[in-house]
């Protein structure tokens, strides 16, 4: 469950008779935190989805409103009315916010970024997208599909992948349902492409638990590194042949922040992040010349589902201290923007980047 899932039916309405100041969907999150009332009604939400208010770090200054808006929908407006009248004893405030954190003001609400579609970009060509379910794997292959391309769109999850088609019905998009780590889905995803293969994003990814490494289960460290690393290089091993024979072909490989630096995850997560930093490297190097690109995309924090579970106290206070640098998390479509900008003839002549797309975290 990801970090603005909510279960609406297990929230419990506190007492709000201590509660002097007034709630809204404009308040910021750590004026609700704050709140006696509101603190209790957010916690017990981040507490269903197996979250703390630490994880909230970079967005505590954000109204509820700007949160609920980058929460895929997790958060509707009627669930921020019924935490508004609960917080407020029964009334909807038209106050505007409690002050109760002056010495630390809100961010200022920029103008959202908006996404300018290039048609045809992708027009006549294969690209394969894992991940293709959810998150930023989901936005990479709708991009790409409504820029005229076909997507092999690939995930675990053969719900999230037939929601994902139905919600582009115009599109061309051919579903692959399994696990990347597993050799007949790699086969399946290179049967399905077929004639050609123009790009493959390897995005599929999980986390894994922030547990430094004394810390680190066996179970943990094999999974993370099953999915994040060897699942993308099988992938690659398969769709290569077909690229060197065509001349030509696009890898975009999803690596992190914790791919380039080591405070961003635990020890599994970061350690298969860097390993794709260098899978991509390498790569690069070896296919110079042959028509074949292969660069990476380092996304910092990104609102999607992806688990963000702190099971280490120690790492925990760590990464803390160190996340007072990181900007706000971003939306899956402008990741999508990064990835695609790669994949596309548009990244001629780039080859073995690295490419931080974080709001400038990696430059701090
Ligand atoms: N969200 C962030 O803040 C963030 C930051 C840096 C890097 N990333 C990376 O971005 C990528 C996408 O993550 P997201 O945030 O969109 O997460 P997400 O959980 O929203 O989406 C990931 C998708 O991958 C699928 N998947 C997981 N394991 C799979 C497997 N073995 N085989 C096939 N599909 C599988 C999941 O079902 C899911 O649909 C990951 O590689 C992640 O490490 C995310």
């Amino acid at each position: 469950m990801g970090l603005f899932s909510h279960n609406k039916s297990q929230e419990q309405a506190p007492s709000s008779d201590n509660a002097d100041a007034q709630l809204s969907g404009d308040s910021t999150i750590r004026e609700w935190l704050d709140h006696p009332v509101g603190g209790q009604i957010f916690r017990a939400m981040l507490a269903e989805a197996g979250q703390n208010e630490k994880v909230l770090g970079p967005v505590k200054g954000w109204s509820l409103k700007r949160v609920a808006g980058m929460s895929q929908g997790k958060m509707t407006d009627e669930m921020i009315t019924d935490m508004v009248q609960k917080a407020n004893g029964g009334s909807v405030s038209a106050v505007p916010s409690a002050s109760t954190s002056a010495a630390e003001p809100s961010a200022p609400d920029m103008p959202e970024w908006q996404e300018k579609i290039t048609p045809g970009r992708f027009a006549g060509q294969t690209v394969i997208v894992t991940g293709a379910g959810s998150g930023i794997g989901q936005a990479t292959a709708s991009r790409v599909a409504r820029e005229g391309g076909r997507v092999v769109a690939v995930d675990i999850s053969p719900e999230r992948l037939n929601d994902f088609k139905a919600s582009l019905s115009e599109a061309t998009i051919d579903v692959v349902a399994g696990d990347i780590t597993n050799d007949e889905t790699i086969e399946q995803i290179v049967q399905t492409a077929g004639e050609r293969i123009d790009a493959l994003a390897n995005v599929a990814g999980i986390m894994d638990n922030m547990t430094p490494v004394h810390e680190v289960s066996d179970e943990v460290w094999s999974r993370v590194m099953n999915v994040n690393l060897v699942g993308t290089m099988k992938l690659m091993r398969a769709v290569v042949p077909k690229m060197l024979e065509q001349k030509s072909g696009s890898i975009v490989n999803i690596t992190s922040e914790a791919g380039i630096r080591g405070a961003a995850a635990g020890a599994a997560y970061t350690a298969s992040k860097h390993a794709v930093v260098g899978l991509t490297k390498s790569s690069a190097f070896a296919y110079t010349g042959t028509g074949i690109r292969v660069n990476a995309v380092a996304p910092g924090g990104v609102a999607t589902n992806i688990e963000a579970k702190f099971d280490s106290d120690m790492f925990m206070e760590r990464f803390n201290a160190a996340s007072a640098i990181m900007p706000p998390p971003t939306t899956a479509n402008q990741l999508a923007a990064s990835i695609t900008f790669l994949l596309s003839d548009d990244g001629t002549n780039v080859n073995g980047a690295i490419l931080p797309s974080d709001g400038g975290w990696s430059a701090a």
